[in-house]
């Protein structure tokens, strides 16, 4: 200890500036390591708030959604259930896609997620927009094809579909491929 440290630590003066930065220091260190292991876990749980099927799966996820002879050229809501293991967590999320055949017969499924700020659009529900997508937050509307019309900067996410003995099975959500 210097001369003039040992004087301010006899008579009883307050710390030095350096001798404060030094416990600020040690404090900022401290919060930060605190804030950062507080921080871990809410990271952690926070993925299972993220849609299940945007989630990177090896192999594929298929899951049955409709026959295949019940899709019609208009878009129908199919609700459905996905299974999610990851390690001690197990859930059942219930989805919803929206699926039609296009003028070639070709089936697909839009997420019904607006793009917007992520509430749900309906098929048909306003008078405004016939044979439309609409979401009632906003009001964005998108065509059947899911291409945005306002409001909304993306269209609607795509299902990846495939169909298997006279099933339509959906999987992984990915951008639209339509628009
Ligand atoms: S969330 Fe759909 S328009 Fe805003």
């Amino acid at each position: 200890m210097t001369e003039e440290k040992k004087d301010a630590h006899h008579s009883g003066k307050k710390p030095s500036r350096r001798e404060m930065s030094r416990r600020q220091f040690l404090s900022y260190t401290l919060g930060g390591t605190g804030a950062f292991m507080m921080g871990v876990p809410i990271l952690y749980n926070l993925r299972f708030a993220v849609d299940p099927l945007l989630q990177k799966k090896e192999g594929g996820n298929w899951v049955k959604a409709i026959e295949a002879d019940k899709v019609t050229v208009e878009p129908q809501s199919v609700k459905f259930k996905v299974h999610v293991v990851d390690g001690w967590y197990e859930n059942d999320s219930d989805l919803e896609a929206w699926i039609a055949k296009d003028e070639n017969g070709k089936i697909f499924a839009l997420s019904p997620i607006c793009k917007h700020l992520g509430c749900t659009v309906n098929w048909n529900s306003s008078e405004q927009f016939p044979n439309e997508y609409f979401c009632p937050c906003h009001g964005a509307h998108y065509t059947k094809d899911g291409k945005q019309l306002a409001v909304a900067s993306a269209p609607l996410d795509e299902y990846s579909i495939k169909v298997e003995n006279g099933w339509v099975y959906v999987s992984d959500l990915q951008p639209n491929t339509r628009v």
